[in-house]
């Protein structure tokens, strides 16, 4: 038996966390050899419903679930952690978005990245799910220096996943068979789901669907307003296909990438395609099994590079927001 595998993941009681944490403990995260050791992070406010979700955890007896540990204490729990999810913050609510949120939920991100920075094993990974997620996790990134920069990464996944099954449904396949689908840019309504690059069963969307007009307009609009979208219509931000999207992006960072493939996710940037070194921008990514890399040589065309730099020039907005919690 593989010794225990920390996982640290904040905002265990929310939404995001109730869909995620079942699918984490049985195995299907991290490998159904590996056990999980799972420390549950939450406020002071959320620990009697988190009380409740670990009875719960309890309850399904799962063979890999190590132990459990709940608490509000930050050095305690990012202690010898080897995968930090970092949910816990407050979702908008129809009519804001994502980073009007940077007010209330940035500085939750400086606190986060000092303990990491002090607690966390040697080999850490952090997802950063909370919003706005990579200016997020642009101030943990840069509250925990010591931490090498390719370790962190912000979920755009989710994203992918929308661009890909609104390509899938305009079409008449399956989303399996779209491929190359990157999100350029911000998780934000500014984000640019490439359809230039894409593939659909090999060859390129422009062959499949011949309305330009429609993937110029409609679908990157659909694909940037689907949270919204999904907050008009259940009153709540979504939680299952972001839980579903987070676990992918982990699975998707842990195994090689299959050379006629790639995947989004936002990470630091290292100048590759222009953009200003250490911001965190989503791009098509490969991993080698450890470790994300920006895909290189991928030619976004003027279209796109039009709509790619409206998404970095919002990020550098939101850096410059944000620039009294970024240490010097
Ligand atoms: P939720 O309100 O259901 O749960 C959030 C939980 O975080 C709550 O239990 C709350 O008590 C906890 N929390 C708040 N501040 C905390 C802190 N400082 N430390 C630890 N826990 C804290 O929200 P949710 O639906 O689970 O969404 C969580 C976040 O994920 C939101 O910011 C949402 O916008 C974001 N999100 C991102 C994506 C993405 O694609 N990147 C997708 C969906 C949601
Ligand atoms: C999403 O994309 O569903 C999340 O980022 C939640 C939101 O605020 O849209």
């Amino acid at each position: 038996m593989k010794s225990p595998l920390v996982v640290s993941v904040t905002g265990a009681a929310g939404q995001i966390g109730y869909s995620l944490l079942p699918r984490i403990a049985s195995g299907q995260v991290f490998g159904y050899d590996q056990p999980v050791a799972l420390r549950l992070i939450e406020i002071e406010p959320g620990m009697k419903a988190l009380a409740g979700v670990v009875m719960e955890l309890n309850d399904c007896a799962f063979p890999l679930l190590e132990s459990i540990e709940a608490t509000s204490d930050l050095d305690h729990g990012f202690k010898g952690t080897n995968w930090a999810l970092l949910v816990g913050s407050v979702p908008r609510k129809a009519g804001m978005e994502r980073k009007d949120l940077l007010g209330i939920n940035g500085k939750i991100f400086v606190g986060q990245g000092q303990a990491i920075e002090r607690n966390a094993a040697p080999d850490i990974r952090v997802l950063v799910v909370g919003n706005p997620c990579n200016t997020n996790c642009l101030i943990a990134m840069r509250n925990a220096p010591s931490i090498p920069e390719n370790r962190w990464h912000a979920m755009t996944r989710l994203d992918e996943n929308r661009a890909k099954s609104a390509l899938a449904h305009r079409t008449g396949v399956h989303s399996r068979d779209v491929t190359r689908l990157a999100i350029w840019g911000n998780h934000s309504s500014t984000l640019y789901p490439d359809f230039e690059n894409a593939l659909i069963r090999g060859t390129p969307v422009s062959q499949h669907i011949h309305d330009r007009a429609w993937l110029e307009g409609d679908f990157i609009k659909d694909v940037q307003q689907r949270g919204a979208a999904i907050i008009a219509a259940r009153g709540l931000s979504s939680a299952k296909s972001a839980a579903h999207a987070a676990i992918e992006t982990v699975q998707t960072i842990r195994a090689v990438t299959p050379a006629d493939d790639w995947h989004s996710v936002a990470i630091p940037s290292d100048g590759s395609y222009g953009v200003e070194k250490g911001l965190i921008c989503s791009f098509p990514t490969r991993s080698d099994a450890t470790t994300a890399s920006i895909v290189q040589g991928v030619d976004l065309g003027e279209f796109g590079r039009v709509k790619f730099q409206l998404s970095l020039n919002e990020l550098l907005e939101e850096k410059s927001m944000v620039s009294d919690l970024l240490p010097k």
